[in-house]
């Protein structure tokens, strides 16, 4: 950048200025200035852990308009005491560079925390008792213009699907309007008010479950689209609310960015308008989900490049299937505990290859949801037609890595498949406490050797760059539980293993990572993922001014402290978004 003489002189003058006034400026982190005599904040800590490949620990570092400007090493840190007279006192933490979870639902999180929490209930009882005292604490929920919503819940806690009449047999609930997501959002289950809006008689659906047996009330994947139709929709307050309170929890494990797995038009454009505001403090990538799943709807798409790196939409989310838990995930053989079904796809090959093609000639990174090791092969086959759509014949790898297309979940895959995502690039985005909480049914859904070879894989990946996340609200959305999960894979919940007479040994281990890899899947990777490496996941110079504190070094903490780990401050964007002493 060339500069005129004037204001060269200018600078130097006022950086002379700068210096004396920082000289006699001693407070706390405020410690000298830029030319315009404001205040310029360095920040020292005990140390820095930066994911820089070139200066990979630091102990302070600068931030002007929002991005790090200086880093300092040990070394040059007395040189930044000495000539510049700077104070340089250390704030008594560790700063890591701000974590991102990969995948995630921004919205459905808000709601959910404005909802009934059913996570971990035991039993149909404890559902009711659930509902009556949020009812209690928010009247006015349950009526036909504003259901009762929740999710939570788990049939194999019940014993059998539940039912309508479950909450029609109750005295205090009969008569809501009703309608709470199964554990993985993949079933739904409505209350005999809401049954009565639908037909009579309720059809069945293609890619969708509606449950009859023991009784109706349950809607599953596509299925559940029918309810969905007639549930009041909450206005732009209502979201805006929960979006707001959604970012305030995610600050405070640690979270500075997330990528948004399935945004409509309509609430990208209002993100869009929020990503303004100052309550917005998480950064978000989004994928943007047609009103009609599995379509092409570049007309009704807001392209977002990056509104002040608040928000950014490049990316579409297509579903090849549904989740294992409901036996929704397609197969490539029958399930060992279903021996009649090897699950549905959402969409057949030729259709996904079609769309994706589509999307990638619009320069929309696709990302498809996949569990099933029919799904993986369907998407891994959608996304070499598309990369040889753009780029023909020529190096794949190459054109890849500027499509960066990933397969969300990508739970289970064939060794033959996994080759072929390798040999393409094709990213994974993986969710290790998904790992953690399915590996108590995973082996009997698929057996042993699918397990073995094809399951819930993480270090194998490694050299494709997998993206971590939480997929919240299905898992908490704590990404230190997600580190913890794949370094031990053990619950974080629980500290055990899925062995009841080896509780200490974790779920086939030979596919855990070390503490280092499972933060680049959260930093890293994850920026990589959105085309952001520049700016996130790093503390370098030109980045993101990102950065969180916590009470100790990660390198040295035992790993059992992961699952307890309280982060002590998030910034983003240079500016203090969670501080654990002012909640208190
Ligand atoms: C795949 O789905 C598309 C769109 O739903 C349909 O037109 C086509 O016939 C299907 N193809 C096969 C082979 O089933
Ligand atoms: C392929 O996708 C385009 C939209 O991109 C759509 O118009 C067309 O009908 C699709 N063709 C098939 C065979 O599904
Ligand atoms: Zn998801």
């Amino acid at each position: 950048m060339a500069l005129s003489p004037l204001l060269r002189w200018g600078i130097f003058v006022s950086a002379i200025t700068a210096a004396v006034f920082a000289y006699s400026f001693k407070q706390h982190q405020f410690l000298f200035t830029t030319s315009e005599y404001d205040p310029l904040p360095v920040y020292c800590y005990r140390s820095v852990r930066t994911h820089d490949a070139e200066h990979p620990s630091a102990e302070c570092f600068s931030v002007v308009d929002g991005l790090f400007r200086h880093i300092w090493t040990r070394e040059d840190r007395d040189s930044l005491h000495g000539v510049r007279g700077v104070d340089v006192s250390v704030s008594d933490g560790y700063a890591i560079p701000g974590l991102w979870d990969g995948h995630g639902h921004l919205l459905q999180y808000g709601e959910f925390l404005h909802s009934v929490d059913l996570f971990g209930s035991k039993s149909l009882d404890d559902v009711r008792d659930r509902i009556k005292k949020y009812l209690a604490a928010n009247p006015g929920a349950g009526t036909k213009d504003h259901w009762l919503r929740g999710v939570g819940w788990d049939q194999s806690a019940f014993g059998r699907m539940p039912t309508a009449d479950d909450i029609e047999e109750d005295d205090e609930l009969r008569g809501i309007y009703m309608m709470l997501d199964r554990i993985d959002v993949h079933c739904s289950w409505v209350s005999q008010a809401v049954l009565e809006l639908l037909p009579e008689e309720i059809p069945n659906v293609p890619g969708g479950d509606v449950i009859r047996d023991p009784g109706p009330g349950v809607f599953c994947d596509n299925a559940i689209d029918m309810v969905m139709d007639l549930w009041p929709k909450p206005g732009e307050e209502d979201k805006a609310r929960a979006v707001i309170s959604a970012m305030k929890e995610l600050n405070k494990v640690g979270l500075v960015g997330m990528h948004d797995a399935g945004v409509t038009a309509e609430n990208a454009r209002l993100y869009s308008k929020l990503a303004n505001s100052p309550d917005w403090t998480v950064r978000v990538y989004s994928m943007l989900e047609c009103a009609k799943r599995n379509t092409f709807c570049p007309e009704e798409t807001p392209r977002v490049a990056h509104q002040n790196g608040m928000f950014g939409l490049r990316s579409v989310k297509l579903f090849a299937d549904g989740a294992l838990g409901s036996w929704g995930s397609a197969m490539l053989e029958p399930y060992s505990d279903h021996p009649w079904t090897s699950g549905s796809l959402l969409i057949n090959a030729s259709a996904l290859i079609n769309v994706t093609k589509s999307w990638a000639r619009e320069g929309f990174q696709v990302n498809i949801h996949a569990i099933g090791d029919l799904a993986n092969r369907n998407a891994i086959d959608a996304f070499e037609a598309a990369l040889k759509q753009q780029c023909g014949q020529q190096d794949l790898l190459e054109c890849q890595s500027r499509h960066r297309f990933r397969i969300e979940h990508s739970q289970i895959i064939h060794p033959d498949d996994q080759k072929r995502m390798h040999a393409l690039g094709i990213i994974p985005s993986i969710q290790p406490t998904h790992a953690t909480s399915d590996m108590k049914y995973a082996e009997e859904r698929i057996g042993p050797k699918r397990t073995e070879e094809e399951a819930y894989r993480m270090k194998s990946l490694l050299d494709i760059n997998p993206i971590l996340g939480s997929d919240f609200p299905v898992e908490p959305p704590n990404p230190f539980q997600g580190i913890y999960a794949a370094v031990t894979r053990k619950s974080p919940h629980t500290g055990l293993g899925p062995d009841p007479k080896a509780p200490s040994e974790g779920w086939h281990t030979k596919e855990a990572l070390s503490l280092d890899e499972a933060l680049m899947g959260f930093t890293r990777n994850v920026a990589y993922g959105a085309f952001i490496e520049q700016y996130a996941g790093v503390i370098r110079r030109g980045a993101f001014a990102d950065w969180v504190v916590l009470d100790a070094p990660l390198e040295h903490m035992e790993v059992e402290e992961l699952r307890t780990l309280k982060v002590r401050e998030t910034w983003v964007g240079g500016r203090r978004v969670y501080s654990r002493d002012e909640e208190q």
